[in-house]
């Protein structure tokens, strides 16, 4: 009886077979989105390494997904460096042997008007979500090629297709990574391998909850007129994002069936984009 209620409650592949056996990278996958998506793709059967420059966090996610049966190891390594971004495909292979999925998903926000974002922040902000994605395209290119197949997911946002205030490296960054995903599948389709970029609103996660402090200083509000007027007011359907529901949309574009989506933006944002 109490393994027949455990057998129900683990929770099921939402992919069936279909990624069963694969194996994927998911960059800054310690925290918020990437935790979940690294968790999502474990749960498939997928073998996840999981990057993060948190080691503790990171640590802890892959000892979570181990626990459950799952197969994963952590490689700690910032994006944006070009050694530590080569090692980090270099560990997916090494451990195993072939790279079917990247999600470069490792992010920051900062919130600051033009005239005073530092240069530092901007080449922080631009390093890891514009420049990792690149470096860890350019290293796991010539694997995909070589297994004839390969599938990028990079993190973009409502911010890859709109714009917002005092976001100039974040808007910047997300734009710059859409343009890289349409490069990326034009170079890539010849080699079977394809490029998309999710692009959701507002998610629950410390990103997000972080830079409300920020919104609210410079755009005059209160915390709670951010959430209401910032966060989610410009969307029809008036909420925030959970983590699990952008990680299903990445399980989805992982399978062979959403092979046709590249070179695309693919939101999920409440209709933010529909005005
Ligand atoms: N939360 C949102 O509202 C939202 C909406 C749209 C897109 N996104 C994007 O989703 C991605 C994940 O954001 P999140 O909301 O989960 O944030 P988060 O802060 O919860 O997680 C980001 C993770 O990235 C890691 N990271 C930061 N710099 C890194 C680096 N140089 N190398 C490796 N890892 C690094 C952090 O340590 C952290 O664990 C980001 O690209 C973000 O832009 C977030």
């Amino acid at each position: 009886m109490a393994s027949d209620t455990l057998e129900m409650e683990k929770p099921r592949p939402l992919m069936g077979d279909q990624l069963k056996g694969r194996v994927g990278i998911v960059t800054g996958a310690a925290s918020g989105l990437g935790k979940a998506i690294a968790l999502a793709l474990a749960r498939e059967g997928v073998a996840v390494i999981v990057n993060d420059i948190d080691r503790e966090n990171g640590r802890r996610v892959t000892h979570d997904i181990t626990a459950a049966g799952g197969e994963a190891i952590f490689q700690f390594g910032d994006v944006s460096d070009v050694k530590d971004a080569r090692a980090l495909i270099n560990a997916a292979i090494d451990r195993f042997t072939r790279i079917d999925i990247l999600v470069n998903n490792a992010g920051l926000q900062h919130i600051a008007p033009i005239t005073e974002f530092t240069v530092e922040k901007w080449n922080l902000l631009l390093g890891v979500m514009l420049t990792g994605p690149f470096l860890t395209t350019k290293y796991a290119f010539p694997h995909m090629r070589a297994q004839r197949k390969g599938r990028i997911i990079n993190m973009g946002s409502t911010q890859s297709l709109v714009s917002a205030e005092f976001k100039a490296a974040y808007v910047s960054a997300k734009h710059g990574l859409l343009g890289l995903t349409k490069v990326t599948a034009l170079e890539g389709a010849p080699h079977n391998i394809t490029a998309v970029a999710v692009c959701p609103c507002f998610v629950r996660t410390p990103l997000a909850e972080k830079q409300i402090a920020g919104q609210a200083k410079f755009h005059g509000l209160t915390e709670q007129e951010v959430v209401e007027k910032i966060m989610t007011g410009p969307a029809p359907l008036k909420r925030m994002l959970e983590p699990e529901e952008v990680a299903a949309l990445v399980l989805y574009l992982s399978t062979d069936i959403a092979q046709c989506m590249t070179g695309s933006a693919v939101p999920i944002d409440c209709g933010w984009t529909a005005r």
